[in-house]
């Protein structure tokens, strides 16, 4: 509870000396901290007034019951590579109302949540008026509590008629998918201004480059899960393609297709909405050898996706870490490097070197649309975020057009094969009783919104 979270204000905060460096080639040196020299309004901070602070969530990680999508037929299927099920999840379905209100209460005035398209489509063309009015109903508690919501109409879960017709490899689903934007924009667009179109399209890309999913539909036939799927759905393995572990060139393709259709429908509907997707795009480094896979991974997984972007009204960046790469793939954690408590390295510097190597390749605004850490101890967190948000601070003092910025996650949620076993909410929840309990890192994520991000004053950094 708070008590035990109070504990650890003694803890080091982010200027504390760090632990050793590894070699320069993988951990470039931290420059000296520079006097932040840009007048923004307020002086003391970097961000614009009307900069957007919030935290996302995705349907299916905290609704809870969502038994018509794909991910659910994955996590119950015999050898299942989920660690377990969603079951009930946050019972956000239910219990949103408050927990808008307890994040407006923070001093937030942004919420990123997904629509659960199989919820609102739950047989092809059939539409839901009771979903539908659902989610206008979490609109208007937005509203209700000064929260402007940001809209993911696609966070990696699909209705399970749409992965039994090919799904994210078929040429038919971009029409599929624009006619769900088309509708839920007809429907609930009135509420809102921001949509992100789909979630991480590029996700699966970092995933096999990590070995953990599959490079081509065939090598699909050898997974348990994509097999139990396949027999459930009355397909065959190779043509499971679920949206979150597809790294197909096929998948490439039918995403990019799909985006693009989608933001069709949607201006067709609203010409004023303004609308862009999210990406998982990764600060790469090369470890001793590693150059040349760095320099494929940064055309395949950042820039072949920025490039879709361009004409769109923004672009969302979701960064967590870094991926250091060596001949042979991604190498573990330098000797001395920060770690959490699963021994993944810490490096809340990412996402200012993401937006930087976006603005270069791509002249749209950006949201941060995600970042955080998965830790079970608190105080990290909170270094965590007073550094990352620094770092886009940074970023807009050097000219960045970065609107917004929303955190990872609200609460403790469904952590897709993991399970719920990892953490990244600035609330925990109570597994048991759906009891929520903020964390220091609420508190402090909320004064860095109250504040405009004045109260990080002197961290913000220049030219890292
Ligand atoms: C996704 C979230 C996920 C988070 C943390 C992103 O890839 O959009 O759904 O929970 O990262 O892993």
């Amino acid at each position: 509870g708070p008590a035990a979270v109070e504990e650890r204000r003694g803890a080091p905060g982010p200027d504390a000396p760090r632990a050793a460096r590894a070699p320069d080639t993988v951990r470039p040196s931290r420059p000296e901290e520079t006097p932040m020299t840009v007048a923004a309004t307020p002086a003391t901070t970097p961000f614009p007034e009307d900069f957007l602070w919030g935290t996302a969530t995705a349907s299916h990680q905290v609704e809870g019951g969502n038994t018509n999508n794909d991910v659910w037929l994955y996590e119950h299927v015999p050898n299942t590579m989920y660690a377990e099920s969603s079951g009930d999840a946050c019972d956000h379905y239910n219990r949103y109302r408050s927990d808008i209100a307890l994040l407006a209460s923070l001093g937030l005035n942004a919420y990123r949540f997904s629509l659960e398209w199989s919820r609102i489509e739950p047989a092809p063309g059939e539409f839901s008026a009771v979903a539908i009015a659902h989610y206008r109903d979490m609109l208007r508690a937005c509203h209700e509590h000064g929260l402007t919501p940001i809209v993911t109409y696609h966070h990696f879960t699909s209705p399970t008629w749409l992965i039994a017709r090919g799904g994210w490899e078929d040429k038919a689903t971009p029409g599929l998918f624009a006619r769900y934007c088309r509708r839920v924009t007809a429907e609930l667009g009135d509420m809102f201004d921001l949509v992100c179109t789909m979630n991480e399209p590029n996700l699966a890309i970092l995933l096999r480059e990590m070995g953990l999913c599959e490079a081509t539909p065939g090598a699909r036939l050898n997974n348990p899960t994509w097999v139990g799927a396949a027999r459930a759905l009355g397909t065959t393995a190779d043509r499971v393609a679920g949206f979150q572990l597809s790294a197909t060139q096929e998948a490439f393709e039918v995403k990019v297709a799909a985006h693009r259709a989608a933001v069709e429908a949607i201006k067709g509907v609203d010409p004023a909405m303004r609308v862009g997707w999210t990406l998982a795009n990764s600060d790469f480094h090369a470890a001793p050898g590693g150059e040349e896979r760095v320099a494929r991974m940064i055309e395949e997984n950042n820039l072949r996706y920025l490039r879709v972007s361009e004409g769109d009204d923004f672009v969302g960046l979701q960064t967590y870490n870094r991926t250091v790469l060596g001949p042979d793939g991604p190498v573990p954690p330098a000797e001395g490097a920060v770690v959490n408590p699963a021994g993944e390295e810490i490096w809340p510097w990412a996402i200012g070197a993401v937006i930087r190597q976006a603005q270069e390749i791509v002249k749209v605004p950006i949201i941060v649309t995600e970042n955080g850490l998965n830790t079970e101890d608190d105080a990290q967190r909170v270094d965590f975020l007073r550094t990352a948000i620094a770092e886009v601070g940074a970023a807009i003092a050097d000219g960045a057009p970065v609107g917004g910025y929303m955190c990872w996650s609200a609460m403790d949620n469904f952590e897709w094969i993991f399970g719920y076993g990892p953490k990244f909410g600035i609330i925990a929840v109570d597994r048991d009783t759906q009891e929520r309990t903020l964390k220091e890192s609420a508190r402090v994520y909320g004064e860095i919104a109250r504040t405009n991000g004045a109260v990080l004053g002197g961290r913000a950094r220049r030219d890292r």
